[in-house]
């Protein structure tokens, strides 16, 4: 039985294969509308979500499947002390296949140690989030039709963003990326990522403070937003919350054939004007998500169409 944790339990050949997959049900859905027949995707959502868990519970009925689940803790037995294992352990009982997501680091795999059934990470902390990786690397695939040979710009709260974190570790396996860094001192990528992916793997990254200085580099600007709730004090997420706003005039110098991913919601970082311009991926990225979890459901059960 596979789980997905971390988007490094997922070998490039593997990923190569279910990007390969998400775009045939892109190319012939209605190939892929009875897959899922009989199964049952339980969402188990213990912090706030929309793309994740729709695009899950899209993607499962898409496939033929049926969903069932929560979208707040508050709304679950943990509120009466249930531990994680122990829902999980139930829910194995109801369900074929289990998406979690929760404000605790490691906890859907402490979560895969006790299921009978496969879990997929929708995102623990701010600590990875390898579903919204797939869906960044098929939108990068079919925007650049390539990995390698990219510079690409992390903008925002690169401290607490884990999509941030999960997509810098899976492009780290592929040749001659230069990653740029932007963001304040305070919400710089943590320590342990410089140090082992970056150092370790040699890879060629540079920190910068403003998307100016380097925009005319970037094939991918990839825009975050800062992450309120793991803020620890009030006074410091208003303080850097509006640090990058990404609008018409700061695009003036950028490649034509930039693309400008968000793994959303939005706040104020990216100004509603550029959503118009051709160069603006996020929303086609969001539609990415849905086809990639379907290939992600259908590899984790073992079923073919
Ligand atoms: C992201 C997340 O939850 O980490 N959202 C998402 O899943 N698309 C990004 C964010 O919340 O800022």
């Amino acid at each position: 039985m596979r789980h997905l944790i971390d988007p490094m339990d997922l070998s490039v050949e593997e990923i190569d294969k279910l990007l390969d997959l998400a775009d045939d049900i892109i190319a012939n859905k209605e190939k892929y509308s009875k897959v899922c027949e009989g199964k049952k995707l339980a969402t188990l959502f213990f912090e706030p979500s929309t793309r994740t868990r729709l695009s899950f519970e899209a993607a499962m009925m898409e496939l033929g499947g049926n969903v069932l689940g929560f979208s707040s803790a508050d709304s679950s037995s943990s509120t009466k002390g249930e531990s994680v294992g122990d829902t999980v352990k139930v829910v194995s009982c109801y369900a074929d296949i289990i998406a979690m997501r929760h404000p605790k680091e490691g906890a859907p795999f402490l979560a895969s140690l006790k299921s009978d059934v496969p879990i997929i990470n929708a995102g623990d902390g701010g600590h990875n989030h390898p579903t919204q990786t797939l869906t960044d690397l098929l939108t990068i695939r079919r925007e650049k039709g390539r990995f390698s040979n990219i510079t690409i710009g992390f903008c925002g709260d690169l401290k607490f963003g884990r999509t941030v974190h999960s997509l810098i570790k899976a492009l780290s396996r592929y040749e001659n990326i230069h990653f740029v860094m932007i963001s304040p001192e305070e919400l710089e990528i943590p320590e342990y990522l410089k140090e082992e992916v970056f150092e370790k793997k040699g890879l060629s990254y540079e920190q910068v403070r403003t998307i100016d200085e380097v925009i005319e580099r970037l094939d991918i600007l990839y825009m975050t937003r800062v992450q309120k709730e793991r803020f620890f004090n009030e006074a410091d997420y208003i303080r850097l919350k509006d640090t990058y706003i990404l609008d018409m005039p700061k695009l003036k110098n950028a490649k034509a054939d930039l693309s400008i991913l968000h793994p959303l919601p939005r706040v104020n970082e990216i100004a509603v004007e550029v959503d118009d311009d051709p160069r603006a991926c996020y929303f086609r990225q969001a539609l990415n998500g849905k086809y990639v979890r379907m290939a992600l459901i259908m590899t984790l059960l073992g079923l073919e169409a």
